[in-house]
């Protein structure tokens, strides 16, 4: 009947990747140098990705895992075929700035970036499959970094804008899934990677961060506004590291510490879903004697072009502690938690919470009633290669079955609508905290290892099937 919850029959089942970290192919096809590039393995990865090191070119005393990542760039037709064969209806990819403007700031595109991405679409329409474009994820043109800062500068709405209308255009027809900034929140803790933007000494790092922040929110509800005006079909999401804050006691002051850290979530899909800063937001940014640089039109703007949906990656719940030693106590995609008690974790350390998906993916919903894609969620574990080839990762099959089933509980028992669910790493590929691809989240496993020796040949994990 009509209260009666199910999956929908075109719910899009699949997997997401992300362009520096699948790629490869860096020097190849006029591609330009990005920020994701000089990101080295090992621990400066992430003292760079903080800005506490800045890195502006290559070092020869480091590894850059990106240049070559799992070479999806020359493999995509064997890749996307596998994907097939597991019958996905959608592919989650990014497009990879610096493919199409390798300085970001060209008055025209580079063909043979755009070709390629259209090959790559094409490929997955053959087996009907839905490609799930991420505009921006973790991806800035070097050259913008070095010539004005990044995000900081208002300037580079107009690169980005003036890179959305090309794509917008030109795949017209092929894509109509598009996400504008990846885990936009991830600004507060990886603001080079996020972002572009280094820190300069003794400058107010928030205000920084919130001139970065008010920019891409602006560009996002300009680039959502592009995208109906160019192509009615297009849906545009926004794109958040979510994963629910629980008090670490009933102590109020740990219930009040885990309100506080879920608004450093909220406060950026709230603007997004709902088109204004939240109160509490403004009070925030006050209190780290910052301000929002709007421009005059800005709130016009982020009001008039909301997103169509939400998207969001969860990958273990976190914990708020009042005791700030206890609150740093363990960490999760780069954010810092207490530990868990009742909870198992990864091989890295992250807890496992299939229940905290359901709660998370709730308390989206009730926030912003408006449907919800799961855009990543998925196992980050060593595998080993048997000696008959095959690899037997049921830690993986069983994390995602769990996550699943919880995932169905809030469609079929809460009423929540999904329009989808693509997991993190359908196929091996780069850490973005670790540089790592021993970190294994892929049903393919691909024959590299973390400095990058191998036949990077496929393989079906147990998972695949
Ligand atoms: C998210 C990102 O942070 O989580 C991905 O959107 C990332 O880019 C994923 O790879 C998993 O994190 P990690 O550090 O294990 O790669």
């Amino acid at each position: 009947g009509e209260y009666k919850m199910a999956f929908k029959k075109d719910f899009l089942w699949g997997g997401a990747t992300a362009a520096n970290q699948c790629e490869g192919g860096s020097n190849e096809g006029k591609r330009g140098l990005a920020n994701v590039d000089l990101m080295p393995l090992g621990k400066e990865r992430y003292l760079v990705g903080t800005g506490k090191k800045k890195m502006y070119e290559f070092n020869e005393n480091y590894f850059y895992p990106a240049l070559t990542a799992v070479d999806f760039y020359h493999h995509y037709k064997e890749d996307i075929a596998l994907f097939a064969e597991m019958g996905f209806k959608t592919f989650r990819l990014s497009i990879a700035w610096t493919r199409i403007f390798p300085n970001g700031d060209e008055q025209t595109p580079n063909e043979e970036g755009l070709k390629f991405y259209e090959d790559v679409f094409k490929e997955c329409h053959k087996y009907g499959i839905e490609p799930l474009v991420t505009l921006n994820h973790f991806d800035c043109p070097m050259h913008l970094v070095k010539t004005i800062g990044g995000w900081r500068s208002r300037e580079m709405i107009t690169h980005f804008l003036k890179l959305c209308k090309v794509l917008f255009n030109r795949y017209k027809g092929l894509v109509k899934y598009w996400l504008t900034f990846n885990e936009i929140n991830m600004i507060l803790h990886f603001p080079f990677v996020a972002a572009g933007i280094y820190f300069e000494e003794n400058e107010n790092n928030t205000q920084a961060t919130i001139t970065a922040v008010h920019h891409q929110l602006v560009a996002s509800a300009l680039v959502t506004k592009m995208a109906h005006e160019i192509n009615q079909e297009n849906q545009i999401g926004c794109m958040v590291a979510a994963g629910s804050y629980y008090p670490e006691t009933c102590k109020p002051e740990d219930y009040w510490k885990a309100i506080c850290d879920n608004r450093e979530v909220y406060m950026f899909t709230d603007v997004q879903a709902r088109g204004y800063y939240p109160n509490y937001a403004i009070k925030w940014i006050e209190k780290r004697n910052a301000i929002i640089p709007f421009a005059k039109e800005d709130k016009e703007i982020l009001k008039n072009n909301t997103v169509d949906f939400v998207s969001f990656s969860y990958y273990s719940s976190r914990v708020s502690s009042s005791d700030e030693d206890k609150g740093n106590q363990s960490e999760s995609n780069i954010f810092s938690s207490a530990i868990n008690p009742y909870l198992k974790t990864s091989q890295w350390g992250w807890a496992i919470d299939p229940l905290g998906f359901r709660s998370t993916i709730n308390e989206l919903y009730d926030r912003y009633q408006k449907p919800l894609f799961v855009v990543e969620n998925g196992l980050g574990a060593k595998d080993t290669v048997a000696e008959d080839g095959s690899i037997h990762d049921e830690y993986r099959i069983e994390y995602l079955r769990e996550h699943i089933r919880s995932m169905k509980a809030a469609v079929e028992e809460d009423g929540v609508e999904i329009m989808g669910y693509t997991t993190w790493g359908c196929i091996d590929l780069i850490s973005n905290g670790t540089g790592e691809v021993a970190k294994r989240y892929g049903f393919i496993y691909v024959d590299r290892d973390n400095l990058g020796n191998g036949s990077y040949q496929r393989k079906k994990k147990d998972s695949f099937y």
